[in-house]
């Protein structure tokens, strides 16, 4: 991909020196040949160090749900740190201002509080469980994603398990220093699967804390729930006094102005937030039910939340700029226009070279698998051609398309992407799509 990409490759050499595999997160290694470096940012593009642009459908694993550098957001964001000032670890005005605005928006938020990341919202959000339950487990699904903390860095290896196997895949850790009792707490199964939620319930049913599911998985080509599994994941919690959470970190403010929650109908007892509610500023919330986020207290039982940076004046500018916008305006109606005209403009692609081809999720993070059905796990996922679409990806990228070449990461649409040119993006799906079948 980065053939004459001299200064590319220079900065990976630089940084090698000064950062494991030359980057700040180690998603960002792409190879030696492959890893991007930018140079700027703006609407739905990005332009790399050696001055090719790029329209962007990775924006940054979703949070991005404007378009970069907006003004409307990047001005409160300036004004804000001119007129008020970035920190202080104290209370402003601003932190209900921006509940308030979360809770206009989405009625399963009694009360909130604030974090800096997607992981440490879920750490917030299952410490809380726990806490209110007084009770230890928690249940996760394959093919879920809630972070970078031990206790959510286990995974089902599906990568190397074999679908015709009557055996569940292993469970691995993320790799060194997660500790094996990390595991002791989590119960994994199969999204969309009954017998396997009851078989839980029975078996830890008295201590079980919290289901904590990604409703739509944005980690695992959006592969969704079901609603009959939405509505048996609540059932089941409130039969068993357990707590629903509700990861919506990927799927907040973007899927609809109140989350997966509006598209289901079902209500969570408590959620995360992130990525899309601060457009890209380091932003993140968790919160729910009153009676359970008060647990969050000096009680001697009471859960501690907390943090330095917590709610401070360059994320929430930027969250209430942002919700302020999405609250106000059609954005999010334009976003999933553009992610559906995207989806039709794929299909006569993969059409044209008889290619069995689905869609999961909502349009305005779909995921493409090419398959003949909509998988409904993670184990369904292996039976889909994820090798050809990661030729398919490769060669868009090297032909001005980014987005993660490797279908479990779905495609993100941003407000800005209604100014592309769609002519050329089928032209350059097509040519992809026929290089990668030739090779
Ligand atoms: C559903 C979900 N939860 C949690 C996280 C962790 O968020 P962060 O990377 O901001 O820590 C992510 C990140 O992609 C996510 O998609």
């Amino acid at each position: 991909m980065t053939i004459n990409k001299p200064n590319s490759k220079a900065m990976l050499k630089r940084a090698h020196e000064n950062m494991p595999l030359g980057v700040a997160d180690s998603y960002r290694y792409w190879g030696e040949e492959n890893t991007v470096f930018l140079s700027s940012m703006k609407g739905c593009t990005i332009t790399d160090c050696d001055g090719q642009t790029f329209v962007d459908f990775r924006i940054a694993y979703g949070p991005v749900i404007l378009g970069y550098r907006d003004q409307r957001i990047d001005n409160a964001v300036i004004d804000a740190i001119t007129n008020v000032g970035a920190i202080s670890g104290f209370s402003t005005g601003l932190d209900s201002d921006v509940v308030e605005l979360v809770k206009s928006m989405c009625p399963n938020i009694e009360k909130m509080r604030f974090a800096n990341s997607g992981t440490e919202a879920v750490i917030g959000a299952v410490r809380t469980a726990r806490g209110y339950t007084k009770r230890n487990k928690i249940v996760v699904v394959e093919g879920g994603f809630h972070g970078l903390h031990d206790e959510v860095m286990w995974k089902s290896d599906v990568d190397n398990w074999d679908a015709d196997s009557e055996q569940s895949p292993d469970i691995i850790s993320f790799g060194g220093g997660i500790p094996a009792n990390t595991r002791a707490n989590q119960v994994s199964i199969p999204l969309n699967d009954f017998a396997a939620l009851d078989a839980v319930f029975a078996q830890y049913g008295d201590d079980i804390a919290a289901i904590l599911i990604e409703p739509i998985m944005g980690n695992c080509g959006s592969i969704a729930s079901t609603q009959e599994y939405m509505q048996k994941l609540r059932d089941i919690c409130d039969a068993n006094n357990s707590l629903l959470i509700l990861d919506e970190v990927k799927t907040g403010f973007r899927v609809a102005k109140g989350g997966a929650q509006e598209l289901y109908g079902i209500y969570a007892d408590l959620t995360t937030y992130a990525k899309a509610i601060g457009n890209g500023y380091p932003v993140a919330a968790f919160g729910g039910k009153a009676k359970v986020m008060d647990t969050i207290s000096f009680a001697s039982d009471g859960v501690t939340h907390g943090g330095t940076y917590t709610a401070n004046m360059i994320a929430l500018s930027a969250a209430k700029a942002t919700l302020t916008v999405l609250k106000e305006t059609d954005a999010l109606a334009t976003i999933n226009r553009v992610g559906k005209d995207i989806q039709a403009l794929l299909s006569r692609v993969f059409n044209k070279f008889n290619i069995e081809h689905c869609f999961a999720g909502p349009d305005s993070m779909f995921g493409v698998h090419l398959g003949s059905t909509v998988p409904q796990n993670y184990r369904d996922w292996k039976r889909t051609d994820s090798e050809l679409y990661t030729a398919f990806a490769m060669n868009l990228i090297e032909n001005g398309v980014m987005l993660e070449p490797d279908s479990r990461e779905p495609w993100f649409i941003c407000e800005a992407h209604q100014t592309i040119d769609f002519a050329w993006l089928e032209q350059v799906a097509e040519k992809s799509m026929a290089d990668a079948l030739k090779a």
